[in-house]
């Protein structure tokens, strides 16, 4: 996937949407006056909407790991229901030829939200453009890739709860209507300028959907979330990309990967590499189950996928704080990880398996916690007696 810098963007775009957007009367709720026409347009200072520093994406990209991604929606394997209602949404969407509505992607990295925006793109027939929130920290970052968009494109925004408050607002209008209104001068002299957009569709992907405020959220006409794989939809995932890197394996060398990759196909991917890696060193042939267990032993990756950051975090549970319940910045400090690579990262893996349990009075490490670490739930002692 080419990283280039929105900086080298013509502004040839600004001319081209002027031709084809029809022009629309005042705003009444913005007070902004009517959209300013191509020569009005030309002479507005350039800087308010040419991005500086931003890094975009597109889909056309010759890196190799890109080639693994799926780019059609029947090449993508699991998120069965999320794949229907996206079907759904592209055919009545092309039927109708919009672009798609507004689509909200949530859930815990790695399940394939960019992935999933790059196929809508390629299904659609239109531009992916790829961006990141805190990448967008200033006004003209946003406007700038706005009103570069050509109709129907994706502008996919990851991480999309960090947007900044003047960011946030920028999109509303684009969203809605297909504006940004632009402040330009300051104090008495401020005039607000509404420039017209191409159509396009915004996908959001976020770790966090509560931590979105209600006026953005509520402009997805689509808010989807994706769900860890099942073992045998992540043996499927591994097998393809074999096939596509030319790894040689077996059904159960899959499986066995498959097994310790915590529900999520970036992590089956990245260990399926390591453990071709250890293949090529260390024996030969095919990758069967007994390879991929002695590999993901050596490198620390346990049966139910767990690494040493999540067992560190369960045993500090459980030793220094008897098991919880016990505060998520108390955590943090006593294991010197970043809260919020353990709340986004870790967690939402260790709940889904059962062995972390968030209450109102902090974090609890289950019984099965305890039992997978080896240690002595005090109600294993007490049924003793
Ligand atoms: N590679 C990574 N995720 C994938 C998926 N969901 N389907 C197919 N290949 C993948």
């Amino acid at each position: 996937m080419a990283i280039i810098s929105s900086k080298n963007q013509s502004p040839e775009p600004q001319k081209r949407r002027s031709r084809h957007s029809a022009p629309r009367e005042n705003s009444a709720d913005t007070g902004v006056p009517a959209e300013v026409s191509a020569p009005e347009a030309e002479s507005l200072d350039r800087s308010l909407v040419e991005p500086r520093a931003i890094a975009v994406e597109e889909q056309n990209s010759s890196k190799p790991e890109q080639n693994i991604r799926p780019q059609s929606l029947s090449s993508y394997i699991g998120q069965t229901d999320l794949k229907q209602v996206l079907e759904i949404a592209i055919k009545a969407a092309k039927t109708r030829k919009e672009p798609l509505d507004h689509l909200l992607l949530y859930g815990p990295p790695g399940l394939g939200k960019t992935t999933m925006a790059v196929i809508l793109a390629i299904e659609m027939g239109v531009n992916c453009k790829i961006t990141t929130a805190p990448a967008l920290e200033r006004p003209r970052d946003i406007v700038g890739l706005l009103v570069n968009l050509q109709p129907g494109d994706v502008l996919f925004i990851d991480e999309i709860h960090r947007l900044s408050r003047m960011t946030e607002e920028i999109l509303y209008p684009a969203m809605e209507d297909a504006r940004v209104d632009i402040t330009i001068g300051k104090g008495q002299s401020a005039r607000t300028r509404s420039i017209p957009l191409q159509p396009f569709t915004l996908v959001g992907a976020t770790t966090k959907v509560g931590a979105l405020t209600s006026p953005l959220r509520d402009r997805f006409g689509l808010i989807q979330r994706l769900r860890f794989y099942e073992v045998e939809e992540l043996t499927e995932v591994i097998l393809r990309t074999s096939r596509i890197l030319n790894i040689p394996i077996t059904k159960e060398g899959a499986e066995e990967i498959a097994r310790r990759s915590r529900g999520t196909p970036r992590i089956a991917n990245r260990l399926l590499k390591r453990v071709r890696d250890y293949m090529q060193v260390k024996a030969s042939g095919a990758i069967d189950a007994d390879v991929a267990k002695e590999a993901l032993e050596l490198f620390n990756v346990d049966p139910c996928g767990l690494d040493w950051t999540d067992r560190r975090l369960l045993s500090a549970i459980i030793e220094n704080f008897n098991g919880g319940p016990v505060g998520l910045e108390t955590i943090a400090a006593a294991t010197g990880e970043d809260s919020q690579t353990i709340e986004e990262v870790y967690e939402p893996y260790l709940l889904q398996i059962g062995y972390l349990n968030r209450t109102h009075r902090g974090r609890v490490a289950t019984p099965a916690a305890w039992k997978h670490l080896n240690y002595q739930h005090p109600g294993e002692q007490l049924s003793l007696f």
